[in-house]
């Protein structure tokens, strides 16, 4: 398994373009089984996610064409085209949906589409058990038969999809986006209520509309869908990676450097930048126009400043681990509450073995902040936990090196190289 070395200590200058968000991106392909007109989507990032759900995609009978755009250095993202000519199996096997949780959003559409499914249970992840009730509860208000056995869950619509009113008892991203792609072709109106508002389910929706879906309250915690017979293809491009830019506007301000992030858009980044600007971080963003940039830059030690994890457009969750790093080093004491996920402070042992000073009470983690951290090797165990250790180590004394590095490879493109970049002394080590 591959390893990242990094000799910490070296400020970051320079400019990182931002990448098509994953959570954008994965739910975006997923709509390509409503129709049988072609998707074509624009800005994909190179992720290990995005290649696991094309290979179930097209197990389902999607066929797909790549078309690297090459733009600068190639950090122009890839243009996909998916189209799901007939749908050849409605099976999400095990063995795909168990390293992917994502995989479940194949659920709705292949319902909507087809009339049945047959999706493997996610199973817990490192984060915690994370279930699929809502998903089921809300396709079976739809009219699903929904049988859950072997493992699978058995969906089945016959006589097609009812609209009805679905008001989930709390917020969650993937349920809302199942529940909206089914919808789209459910005979009559649906309303979901308390619906998720990140702004990849109302990039989800605006695709979906643009496929010739009616759907109304886009961006709101209410969305109405009257469903309409068909739908077709559309081109589309995914919407900036507001984690990937919040990701490397902390590793400007841990580093005490100084950085230009390109191709973001600003008005997904409020609580995040607000939360920088409290722990006195440098965030200047120019005018407001599409592709913006923003330049992020340390203004001495950081201050702490208090967290708590909320639907979007609270805190992000995905961004919590992240900040805890920077927190670790800051000036004074911040507290941090996870209130997402069960099981999201498991980057806290590894940042202890840096040297960090951090209580963990529950879901709320005290953070001390020292004068710095001391470089480690150090173990990855989710996505946004292995990231966080990056970031520890860019800004450690000595060096650090993080294992099990597949995690990154799901969620962050060419880490490794946008960082030495920007001159990180960071290195993979194969094998
Ligand atoms: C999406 O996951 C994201 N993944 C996650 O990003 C993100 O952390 C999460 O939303 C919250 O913002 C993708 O978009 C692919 P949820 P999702 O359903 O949809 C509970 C990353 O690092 N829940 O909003 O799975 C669940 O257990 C990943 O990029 C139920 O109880 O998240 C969790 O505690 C990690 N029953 C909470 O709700 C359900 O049926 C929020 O989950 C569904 C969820």
């Amino acid at each position: 398994m591959d390893r990242i070395r990094i000799r910490g200590g070296r400020p970051l200058k320079g400019t990182i373009p931002i990448g098509g968000a994953k959570n954008a991106a994965l739910p975006l392909m997923t709509a390509s089984l409503l129709t049988e007109g072609t998707l074509t989507l624009s800005n994909l990032p190179h992720l290990a996610d995005i290649a696991t759900l094309l290979h179930l995609l097209q197990r389902h009978g999607v066929t797909v064409s790549m078309n690297g755009a090459d733009g600068n250095e190639g950090h122009a993202g890839r243009v996909l085209s998916l189209t799901a000519g007939e749908i050849a199996s409605t099976e999400a096997p095990y063995d795909v949906v168990r390293k992917m949780r994502a995989s479940v959003l194949v659920l709705g559409p292949l319902l909507a589409r087809c009339g049945r499914a047959r999706v493997s249970l996610p199973g817990g992840c490192a984060i915690g058990p994370r279930p699929v009730d809502l998903h089921l509860k809300g396709l079976a208000a739809l009219g699903a038969e929904i049988d859950l056995r072997d493992g699978y869950i058995h969906a089945a619509a016959p006589r097609g999809l009812a609209g009805a009113t679905v008001r989930f008892p709390t917020v969650s991203v993937g349920a809302t986006e199942n529940l909206l792609m089914a919808a789209t072709l459910a005979r009559g109106e649906t309303v979901l209520e308390n619906a998720a508002r990140e702004p990849e389910v109302s990039d989800l929706a605006r695709c979906l509309v643009a496929m010739g879906a009616e759907i109304e309250g886009i961006g709101t915690d209410r969305l109405r869908v009257r469903g309409v017979r068909a739908l077709r293809g559309t081109d589309y491009r995914v919407l900036p990676d507001r984690i990937e830019t919040g990701t490397y506007a902390v590793a400007a301000a841990i580093t005490g450097g100084d950085l230009v992030l390109t191709g973001i858009d600003g008005t997904l980044m409020g609580a995040v930048f607000e939360a920088l600007a409290e722990a006195g971080v440098t965030v200047e963003q120019p005018g407001g126009e599409e592709g913006e940039a923003v330049r992020v830059a340390a203004g001495g030690r950081v201050r702490g400043v208090d967290l708590v994890t909320r639907p979007f457009p609270g805190f992000p969750t995905d961004m919590q681990a992240q900040m805890m790093a920077l927190m670790a080093t800051a000036e004074g004491t911040s507290t941090i509450v996870e209130t997402i996920f069960e099981n999201r402070l498991m980057h806290v042992p590894e940042l202890l073995r840096m040297g960090a000073d951090i209580t963990v009470r529950g879901g709320t983690a005290i953070v001390r902040g020292v004068p710095a951290l001391k470089g480690a090797p150090v173990m990855a165990t989710d996505l946004r936990a292995s990231v966080s250790l990056v970031l520890a180590g860019l800004a450690a004394e000595g060096d650090t090196e993080v294992s099990r590095v597949y995690h990154l490879d799901r969620g962050y493109e060419r880490l490794e190289e946008k960082l030495a970049a920007c001159g990180a002394d960071i290195e993979r080590i194969e094998g």
